[in-house]
């Protein structure tokens, strides 16, 4: 079967995360989420993580040259070789550059850049009622997707938690950042006939049915 090279593209809180976990059990792929390699690099306070921690912390991205050779390094692991689905990455022009000429130099390429969207308003709301779990990244929400019992992860029942970075202010700022720096990537995948829209204001099954079926097409007409 064809390799699946997936990009998750969307505003904060859009649901990159909530579906990320679907599709990664539909499709066998490894979930690369940046947020949350940094974020175990911030608790286990090493050399990235004291340098990622500054700039999340505010809402602003970290530096390329900070993140660029994590990322490419993690897509070039044994478990990715048959496919695998970011979340988080790239997240600027530069990004997209690097990430495409390194798995074009592995004679690789990419499937598609799937773009979860939703308006500023739906996102603000959202991240506001997000737990997560801290040891697994597993996301729910307070109204929309909860636990079976309030505050403990369904899976393994350790404690939820709220990110350091969900507070209103620095949501906002990261939304800006989003529009500012990550947006021009719509139009950059888009030129090169891979971007897939999907309306992340649907519930989360509608949106996870809708990516499924589009992933599934995708790896039918590769295999004509
Ligand atoms: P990261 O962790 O990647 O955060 P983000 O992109 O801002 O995205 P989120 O995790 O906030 O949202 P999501 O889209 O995954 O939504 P979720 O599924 O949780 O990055 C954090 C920070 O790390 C950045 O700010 C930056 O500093 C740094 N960083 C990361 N990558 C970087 C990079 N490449 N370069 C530089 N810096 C980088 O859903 C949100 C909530 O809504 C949940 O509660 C969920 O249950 C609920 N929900 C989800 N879908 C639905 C739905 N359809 N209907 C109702 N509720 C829903």
């Amino acid at each position: 079967m064809a390799e699946l090279n997936l990009i998750l593209l969307g505003p904060p809180g859009a649901g990159k995360g909530t579906q990320a976990t679907r599709l990664t059990e539909d499709f066998r792929l490894p979930h690369i989420a940046t947020g949350d390699i940094l974020r175990a690099a911030v608790s286990a306070q090493t050399a990235l993580g004291k340098e990622a921690k500054r700039y999340m912390d505010g809402g602003e991205l970290v530096p390329d040259s900070v993140i660029t050779g994590v990322i490419l390094d993690r897509v070039a692991q044994d478990d990715a070789r048959d496919g695998f689905l970011l979340d988080g990455f790239p997240r600027t022009v530069e990004q997209a550059d690097s990430l495409g000429t390194e798995i074009e130099k592995r004679g690789r390429r990419l499937t598609a850049a799937l773009l979860v969207d939703a308006p500023d308003d739906v996102v603000v709301k959202r991240i506001s009622g997000r737990r997560v779990n801290p040891q697994t990244g597993r996301v729910y929400h307070v109204d929309f997707d909860p636990p079976r019992l309030a505050g403990r992860d369904d899976d393994d029942g350790s404690e939820l938690v709220q990110r350091d970075d969900d507070r209103e202010e620095t949501v906002r700022r990261r939304l800006a950042v989003y529009h500012a720096q990550t947006e021009p990537l719509i139009d950059y995948y888009d030129r090169r006939g891979l971007l897939r829209r999907f309306d992340g204001t649907a519930s989360p099954s509608e949106v996870h049915s809708h990516i499924r079926a589009a992933i599934s097409t995708l790896q039918r007409e590769d295999e004509l």
